[in-house]
């Protein structure tokens, strides 16, 4: 009989006694799990917790600054790194999702190590890692070596970095997760956010990265995200986002003939997403957005809702 106090209890003891004085760096990211896995580890060392959010130019829209104001209200000790051009010109060209991924895993573990030896007396790396990422990052059982996605906060670190890992909430599922940020009061702006994958969207633009790409991705994901929030249905489903995809079609403005992008809204529901289904959105609210979309972001001219469930198709497309 697992429970939200018990666990805290029993975590902030195990952290006191494994991390006692050292001091710990700890990547935020916005989302419940980075969020929580700080309020756990700030419970146990208190000042010794030096939190990280990374802007890897792969945010949503006002990301940055909007996730650091929510973090003053938590008292943790937030440094606000500004990392665009690094990610972004380390991906410049790459179109595969695994390597995309790599690289990205990469340049945070870069970014958390310049910061790291800012820190005197740093020896821990926190990372809000869960359970499904530990296991969908490694091998399938019994079949040959498959993973099927690398998550970037798994595979362990580099040798050249010393720091020690430490992942309190390894073996929670999301809802346990939330149910502990729940516990520890954390504030419902955090707990019903919707999760949003560590290398953002990098994996959500699909073919080759540009800023350019980014920005218009960011204004199609706004409009989407507002939209479901307007009208009461961001709570209805369990993850939404948008992926820009690396084809044109024709269309038609006023009276001119245009070749521009297609981006593909997605909607599931879930409980640990691990398996998934697409969320039956009504079609006016689909019409709505559709147009918004059109009519206000330059560079799409079309727009599908993805209708793949998980498995077979994952919920994102990378
Ligand atoms: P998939 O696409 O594998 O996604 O069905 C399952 C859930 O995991 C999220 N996701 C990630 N989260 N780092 C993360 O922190 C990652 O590299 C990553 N990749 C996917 C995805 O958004 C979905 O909620």
């Amino acid at each position: 009989n697992w429970t939200p106090d018990a666990f805290v209890e029993t975590t902030v003891a195990e952290l006191k006694e494994k991390l006692g004085d050292d001091r710990v760096i700890l990547g935020l990211s916005g989302g419940v799990d980075s969020t929580v896995a700080a309020m756990l580890v700030h419970k146990a060392i208190g000042k010794n917790l030096y939190c990280i959010f990374v802007d890897n130019g792969l945010l949503r829209k006002n990301e940055f600054t909007e996730v650091l104001k929510k973090y003053e209200t938590l008292g943790l000790n937030v440094i606000g790194v500004d990392a665009k051009e690094k990610f972004i010109s380390a991906l410049a060209g790459v179109t595969d999702p695994e390597t995309k991924r790599k690289i990205i895993g990469n340049a945070f573990v870069e970014v958390f190590d310049e910061e790291s030896h800012k820190v005197e007396n740093a020896k821990w790396l926190g990372q809000g890692t869960i359970y499904p990422d530990v296991i969908e990052s490694v091998s399938v059982t019994g079949g040959p070596s498959q993973t099927i996605k690398s998550h970037h906060n798994v595979g362990g670190l580099p040798d050249y970095m010393k720091l020690k890992v430490v992942e309190p909430l390894k073996l929670l599922f999301k809802d346990e997760v939330r149910r502990v940020g729940r516990s520890m009061g954390l504030e419902d702006k955090f707990i019903s956010r919707h999760p949003f994958p560590g290398p953002g969207l990098g994996i959500r633009i699909l073919g080759d990265i540009t800023a350019e790409k980014v920005q218009i991705l960011q204004e199609v994901d706004h409009i989407f995200i507002s939209g479901l929030l307007e009208d009461g249905l961001y709570d209805e489903v369990w993850q939404a986002g948008v992926m820009l995809l690396p084809v044109q079609s024709v269309g038609v403005m006023g009276d001119e003939r245009t070749y521009e992008s297609v981006v593909a809204l997605r909607a599931v529901g879930s409980t640990d997403g691990m398996t998934a289904d697409w969320s039956h959105l009504p079609y006016e609210f689909l019409a709505k957005i559709s147009n918004k979309i059109i009519n206000n972001v330059k560079g799409v001219n079309r727009v599908v809702y993805d209708i793949s469930s998980k498995p077979p198709a994952t919920i994102e497309w990378e």
